[in-house]
């Protein structure tokens, strides 16, 4: 057993696992548990701490695994439940932790609750899903899917009512009122715990319950409830976390952090998109201004930053303008557009333009937050926006230059490696890049080191050193004890140079060891070439 950190996560380097398109170890197709087992070492050496591994539950994959058919087996192609809880061994083995997808909002309309309750609506499972007449009920609920979906209800001819979704029809919601359902998911949660995962990253929470004359969006009852669920992991499986997946304002995602008694973490959904605006308009005001929007949070708690993910880039938490801003630079043609977002990954939405790449990293490394990874965006991975939905950011691995990128031996795959372009598995793959110091990869790893090593940026205070109405230059202090790093970020295409407050002394680059400069009169000055950042620790 491995001796816990009660706190591991606040400074944590997690990285996301999409197991369809990992590692295929038995060459079907799929990717499979005993695929990510043989590249753990490969997770481990980027320096990662947690893997946040995608849903691997039985599910008809109408949403790609977010729709469940069985919440207590595994995928067939992934592998057994020996197989999976040999992962979370050799995960552990490795010092590293585990987390898994927990989807609780809905479940699959495959699951046998959804199927008994459709043939007999006298049954008691009838009762585990939200009902209705009229389809007006719940009006002011938006819709999420909305390149898709044109209401929250669908008519199920069998019951001859309408059923509730917030997401896709194939997705009908759990009725939380329902105190059955609070159990059963207590049970799921339990089931997986006992398998020794250290938590769970959970889907969607903002809509367990439904209140008329309400959006249905982060109810007190759906806080209530979220709390049960914490306790229950304090009081059973001491030392496992809760990462909330609400795509919501920081005063509202705040919320979910309770007293310290709800999640111990929270993505930051609204800094995100703020990261690509800024380096995109060369200015990070509205970066600045949500950051100073966030509110403080528990001792306990922390944010989880990133820069992409398994979905849409989302823009719902930007300004109608924002959002066409941020179309027309990122997403010039519309198929790259998604619902409210962009489905593109990281380096072809930077135009492979490693310098604005490395900005948007140094932001999530330097500002408060454990950053998340995605799978294959360390080394630059392509996209391929003809594939349906969101599966064009969720393609395979990218390993090496062989079949299928290394991933798998298989003729076909679950999804097509992408080969060809500067993205492509030919040009871009980790065997490649490992070999070469300054390849994306390398890169990468030596700024999660160096993020490692600083107390300070792990877990320091925040204390913003320019501001204005354009913030040509993004540039802040974190502290922690006698550990304190400057982070300045020319966010633009020219020349800057800027004057900061900074107490006396001498100040080192961490990224690049032989820049030093003087701060004197509580003066520090900079000289910044084009979107050039440095990470300066004070060292006398
Ligand atoms: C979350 C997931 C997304 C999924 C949705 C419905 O937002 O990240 O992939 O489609 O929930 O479960």
């Amino acid at each position: 057993m491995m001796t816990k950190n009660q706190q591991w996560y606040k400074n944590a380097i997690f990285y996301q696992v999409y197991p369809r398109s990992f590692m295929d170890s038995n060459g079907d197709g799929y990717g499979d548990f005993q695929g990510i087992i043989s590249r753990l070492d490969y997770i481990r050496d980027l320096g990662v701490d947690c893997i946040w591994l995608q849903p691997t539950y039985p599910s008809p994959l109408r949403d790609d695994g977010y729709d469940i058919s069985d919440y207590t087996g595994v995928y067939e192609p992934f592998g057994t439940i020996a197989d999976f809880k040999r992962l979370v061994a050799e995960v552990h083995r490795r010092g590293m932790y585990l987390i898994s997808d927990l989807v609780i909002n809905h479940c699959s309309s495959d699951h046998p609750w959804f199927q008994a309750a459709r043939n007999d609506p006298s049954s008691k499972y009838y009762d585990y899903f939200v009902w209705s007449d009229d389809p007006n009920k719940y009006s002011e609920a938006r819709i999420i899917f909305v390149d898709s979906q044109k209401s929250n209800w669908t008519f199920d001819e069998k019951v001859g009512k309408y059923f509730w979704h917030r997401f896709y029809p194939t997705q009908p919601d759990l009725n939380f009122d329902n105190p059955e359902v609070r159990e059963e998911m207590k049970n799921v949660l339990r089931f997986w715990l006992d398998l020794g995962i250290d938590g769970f990253r959970a889907d969607a929470v903002p809509y367990l319950y439904e209140r008329e004359g309400t959006n249905g969006e982060n109810l007190p009852e759906t806080h209530a409830y979220l709390k049960e669920l914490r306790k229950l992991m304090d009081t059973e499986y001491p030392g496992t976390v809760l990462l909330c997946e609400a795509n919501q304002w920081p005063r509202d995602v705040a919320e979910y952090f309770g007293d310290g008694d709800e999640f111990q973490l929270g993505f930051h959904f609204p800094l995100m998109p703020r990261i690509f605006m800024s380096i995109g308009k060369q200015d990070a005001s509205s970066l600045l201004q949500i950051m100073k929007d966030t509110p403080d949070i528990p001792d306990g708690c922390q944010w989880c930053t990133f820069l992409r993910n398994h979905d849409e880039l989302t823009l719902e938490m930007v300004t109608e303008e924002d959002r066409q801003w941020m179309w027309n630079f990122y997403a010039p043609d519309k198929e790259m557009r998604m619902n409210l977002g962009i489905r593109r990954r990281l380096y072809p939405l930077m135009d492979n333009d490693r310098k604005r790449i490395e900005l948007g990293y140094s932001c999530i490394f330097t500002l408060p937050g454990s950053p998340v990874l995605y799978y294959g965006d360390e080394i630059g991975m392509g996209d391929d926006i003809r594939q349906f939905d969101r599966n064009g950011v969720r393609t395979p691995m990218q390993w090496d230059g062989s079949k299928n990128g290394g991933f798998s031996t298989a003729d076909e795959t679950y999804l097509p490696a992408i080969r060809d372009g500067a993205n492509g598995y030919l040009r871009t793959n980790v065997a490649d890049q490992e070999n070469d110091p300054d390849s994306n990869l390398n890169r990468l790893k030596r700024m999660i080191r160096i993020r490692k090593s600083s107390e300070a940026l792990g877990s320091g205070k925040l204390i913003w050193l320019l501001d204005g109405a354009a913030v040509p230059v993004l540039a802040y202090a974190r502290e922690s004890g006698r550990d304190t790093v400057i982070a300045v970020h020319n966010m633009t295409e020219t020349d800057r140079s800027v004057l900061l407050s900074a107490a006396d002394g001498t100040y080192r680059d961490l990224l690049n060891e032989s820049l030093e400069v003087e701060a004197a009169d509580g003066l520090l000055r900079m000289e910044l070439p084009p979107r050039a950042f440095h990470w300066l620790r004070k060292v006398n």
